[in-house]
């Protein structure tokens, strides 16, 4: 179990009412399956899966998916649901950064997680490693914000992304057929928050 800081503690409890919240990752999971088509044999990762509200989008289209969240107090919410999931789920509850594992993944999806890593290139570089030949990323996140889009520090390493530098990282680190776009809107009183969806292949 990570040592770090629980940053979700204060918010996992009430996670998944926010219809925004929830509204917001169904267009996530939408846009990622018009882009990535995922085979009944395959085993996925979701990166920073949180509650599962992603996780639970794939589990009817995948053999496996191995939840990675660091947060004790989300993957609890996650754990209470596991037997109502299509597919084999493994939830580690590490820091993605510091996995260290012999095993090959088919795909590697997240939903507004990225800006919570301090080194991107690191990142994909991770990925990369952990994904067989021909895997996909369907990674999701904020476009570039004032900073308002949180109003408690959930540990914010990034005011979201410019799209076209997220893009070139992922490219530098060795992934194909990038496309990246805008895939949903989070709408709060005092903002408009633009979501990307970065798709591509080892
Ligand atoms: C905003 S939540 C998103 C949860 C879910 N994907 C969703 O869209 O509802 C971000 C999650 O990323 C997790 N996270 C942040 N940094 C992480 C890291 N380095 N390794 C694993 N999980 C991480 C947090 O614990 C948190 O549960």
């Amino acid at each position: 179990m990570s040592e770090k800081k629980d940053h979700f503690a204060y918010k996992a409890k009430e996670y998944e009412t926010e219809i925004r919240r929830t509204n917001n990752v169904l267009n996530i999971a939408d846009g990622i399956k018009d882009k990535i088509v995922f085979k009944n044999t395959d085993h996925i990762i979701d990166f920073g899966s949180g509650t599962g509200l992603l996780t639970q989008e794939f589990a009817p289209y995948v053999k496996k998916i191995t939840a990675i969240d660091m947060s004790k107090s989300m993957t609890e919410i996650l754990r209470a649901k596991e037997n109502s999931f299509k597919c084999e789920l493994e939830i580690k509850e590490i820091d993605i950064i510091t996995y260290k594992t012999n095993n090959k993944y088919d795909g590697i999806i997240s939903s507004m997680t990225i800006h919570h890593i301090e080194d991107i290139e690191k990142l994909f570089k991770q990925f990369y490693s952990i994904l067989n030949d021909g895997g996909a990323i369907g990674l999701a996140d904020l476009e570039t914000e004032d900073g308002s889009f949180h109003s408690v520090d959930t540990g914010v390493f990034h005011f979201g992304f410019d799209k076209d530098e997220f893009l070139q990282i992922a490219s530098k680190v060795g992934f194909k057929n990038l496309e990246i776009k805008t895939i949903s809107v989070v709408e709060k009183p005092y903002g408009r928050f633009p979501i990307f969806l970065l798709t591509g292949i080892k």
